[in-house]
């Protein structure tokens, strides 16, 4: 066996082309039991899909492109655990599709920007941000709250997204347009929205329309909020 070994070492080529199917044989043993397995994603009590407007807020992060600048991974490493809090874990991201972890950190790290701070702050730094960060190298997004949301398509976003696996009830489909401006709007009663969605968080709005700018920070301030980490056994590294 050993004196076969050698020939493989003498020959780069054939020596690259076994490594190739050996990694390749390894790596399919490890990963594709993970796509069948229901416990890959373990389920944390207090996950649950994103409200109307926050589902929104969603798209309209995706369609600006913050990933490019912003990730949403907190590594199980120390100095990003003690700057963004608990790291984050799968069940975190179950209901994003596609999730938005991204790989660049121009800005801030933002799974845990979820009640950092208040949502006018979020409005005044969306608007310009140098405004309020004054080195920030932030775009401007002052246009999103000149953009009334077109709710036309809202149930129909649910309906995809139930395809793929999120769990929308009939209920929550068809109440989807008043939860979405009950959301937006402190005068409302959102007693049936916050139960549908707890912990949404109500934005002020401007009284007469729900904006893209509403949204994206219904979705801002929902960020890493849902699990309560206090409760869970994934506790390790925080301490
Ligand atoms: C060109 C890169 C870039 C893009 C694109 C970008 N940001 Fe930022 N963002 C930054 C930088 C740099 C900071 C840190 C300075 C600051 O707070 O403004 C930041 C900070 C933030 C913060 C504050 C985070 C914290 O913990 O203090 C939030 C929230 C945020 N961005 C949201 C967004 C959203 C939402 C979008 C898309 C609409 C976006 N960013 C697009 C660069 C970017």
């Amino acid at each position: 066996m050993f004196i076969r070994h050698e020939w493989f070492e003498k020959n780069a080529i054939f020596l690259l082309a076994g490594t190739l199917v050996t990694v390749a044989v390894g790596g399919i043993v490890e990963i594709v039991p993970l796509f069948t397995i229901e416990t890959t994603v373990e389920h944390v009590e207090g996950m649950r899909p994103y409200s109307p407007l926050e589902l929104r807020g969603r798209d309209i992060y995706v369609r600006e492109g913050c990933y490019v600048c912003h990730s949403q991974q907190i590594r199980t490493l120390r100095d990003e655990v003690e700057r963004y809090g608990h790291y984050s874990i799968a069940a975190e991201s179950m209901y994003d599709h596609p999730f938005q972890w991204g790989s660049k950190r121009i800005g801030p790290d933002l799974a845990r920007v979820g009640g950092k701070y208040s949502s006018d702050w979020h409005y005044a730094h969306l608007k310009n941000a140098q405004e309020v960060v004054p080195e920030s190298l932030m775009p401007h997004y002052a246009f999103l709250e000149e953009t009334a949301i077109d709710p036309t398509d809202l149930q129909q976003r649910m309906r995809t997204l139930r395809i793929v696996g999120v769990p929308y009830t009939d209920e929550e489909i068809t109440n989807a347009r008043v939860d979405m401006a009950a959301q937006a709007n402190p005068d409302a009663d959102s007693a049936k929205l916050m139960a549908r969605y707890p912990k949404a968080n109500i934005v002020p709005g401007n009284g007469h329309q729900v904006t893209e700018m509403d949204a994206l920070v219904a979705y801002l301030q929902v960020l890493g909020t849902l699990v309560n980490f206090a409760d869970t056994s994934t506790e390790r590294l925080q301490q």
